[in-house]
């Protein structure tokens, strides 16, 4: 039984998990694939530096040329990070013939369909479980599990350090800069939270989940973001008080071929499921033609819940390299991507406003409304004895985009609308 010799490209939180992982589980997955795995040369950037495994020094090193043009090494798994340097190192490899295991959600979201292409033309594997959602199998879920369905809807919470920040918000009425900072302490968001809070860590999740789902290469451009940064405790504790959760959503949405893909801060009803996700953890609910709803549950990253992503996407790729089959797959995204138009796009909205607080003002905002057909479905108003101007929560029906932004930008010119506080959109 020749061993199968493997690649590590970085050994950081993620690395380090694979290599806790194989060495834990060695009789196990011998078992499965038949060989031993064995880790033959680890990349660093530094190779002094202080682990928290035990490893044999002669391992590292700090020459990725050494992993991609050792002839001896069959897949790297690459959980080194950054989107340009990785790239040219993965497709060398690949030309190479070498199998490719990533965690990488930025690479694949922004070079997915080349770096796959690359792989079909010469004959490796390319998997990416832990790209998205972690230590959750919802990748192979959509390419296998659900390749006799047809998805119409996808619902993701893919952002720990946003979803840990909304439930604190929510569970202890704190507010958004005290919240960060103390994710930041606890290391769950990073020195520059950006991309997670801008919603840009999400996007690029669902722009994976959304080309798995409708089997059309959804780019990044595609997917409509808007991050939490701008929620205030006022929005939380209104949602709260009609019974919904504020989430940071990721809604990748088909109608007959038409789809549409956004990241967004969403009031969901506190009877959704998605809305009982708490914490750093992660979910996604997919809605099929045929099965109807399913939702997936479990830690979104951490260093073994992602490793045993990574691990079992390294057993497949060594199963398939028993079979002969690498490289064999079917094309995932076989359709023309069709984009949905703002006319097309269809939800229901949650607004707060604060207006002049004098007789008609009422009247004159639903006039706004009913001008661009938009229905209402609740209207209140709201006392705030700190707040000498009315508050008005608004739910609307089911409403298309481009008419919310007709009926917002008439509500801007209005000298009686004081102040846009929010506009959400709403969901179960
Ligand atoms: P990390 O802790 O920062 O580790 C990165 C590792 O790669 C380190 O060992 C570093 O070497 C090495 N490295 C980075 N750039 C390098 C370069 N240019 N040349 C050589 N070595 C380099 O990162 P991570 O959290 O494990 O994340 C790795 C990947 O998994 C990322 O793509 C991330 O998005 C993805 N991911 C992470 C999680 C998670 O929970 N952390 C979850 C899902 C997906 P040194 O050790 O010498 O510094
Ligand atoms: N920053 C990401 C999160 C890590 O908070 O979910 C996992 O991709």
């Amino acid at each position: 039984m020749k061993p199968i010799k493997v690649g590590l490209l970085g050994l950081g939180t993620v690395g380090t998990g694979v290599v806790r992982i194989v060495e834990k589980h060695q009789s196990d997955l011998e078992s499965q694939v038949g060989s031993p795995i064995v880790i033959e040369k680890i990349l660093v950037q530094n190779k002094d530096k202080a682990r928290s495994i035990s490893i044999d020094q002669h391992k590292l090193t700090d020459d990725v040329w050494e992993i991609i043009h050792n002839p001896e090494i069959d897949v790297i798994v690459e959980v080194m990070g950054g989107i340009e340097l990785t790239r040219s190192y993965i497709l060398e490899a690949l030309s190479r013939g070498k199998h490719i295991v990533t965690a990488n959600k930025d690479l694949m979201a922004l070079h997915g369909p080349e770096i796959l292409s690359k792989a079909q033309e010469h004959g490796c594997d390319v998997l990416y479980e832990a790209s998205v959602a972690g230590g959750i199998p919802i990748i192979r879920t959509l390419i296998e599990g659900f390749s006799s369905d047809r998805i119409m809807k996808i619902m993701g919470i893919v952002n720990g350090t946003t979803n840990y920040i909304l439930t604190k918000m929510s569970q202890e009425g704190a507010d958004y800069s005290e919240v960060l900072k103390e994710a930041q302490a606890l290391g769950y968001a990073e020195a520059d939270p950006t991309s997670d809070v801008e919603g840009l860590d999400a996007a690029r999740k669902m722009t994976i989940l959304a080309t798995l789902g409708f089997r059309a290469n959804v780019a990044l451009e595609d997917v409509d973001v808007k991050g939490i940064s701008a929620i205030s405790r006022e929005d939380i504790l209104y949602a709260k008080r009609l019974g919904y959760e504020v989430k940071l959503l990721g809604i990748a949405e088909r109608q007959d071929d038409y789809i549409s893909v956004s990241v967004q801060p969403t009031m969901v009803k506190r009877s959704h499921p998605i809305a009982s996700v708490n914490g750093v953890f992660n979910a996604v609910y997919v809605y099929g033609e045929a099965v109807g709803e399913t939702m997936f549950y479990g830690p979104g990253a951490g260093e073994l819940p992602t490793a045993t992503s990574v691990v079992a996407d390294l057993v497949a790729v060594v199963k398939n390299l028993k079979l002969g089959v690498n490289g064999k797959q079917e094309k995932i995204a076989y359709k023309e991507k069709k984009l949905k138009t703002d006319e097309q796009i269809a939800s229901k909205y949650y607004l707060l406003l604060h207006v002049a607080d004098r007789a008609g003002v009422l009247a004159r905002i639903t006039q706004a409304f009913a001008e661009f057909e938009v229905s209402l479905e609740s209207v209140l108003q709201q006392p705030n004895p700190s707040n000498p101007e009315a508050e008005i929560i608004i739910i609307t029906h089911d409403a298309n985009k481009a008419s919310m932004k007709k009926v917002l930008n008439s509500l801007e010119d209005m000298e009686v609308v004081k102040t846009i506080k929010s506009v959400y959109r709403v969901e179960g």
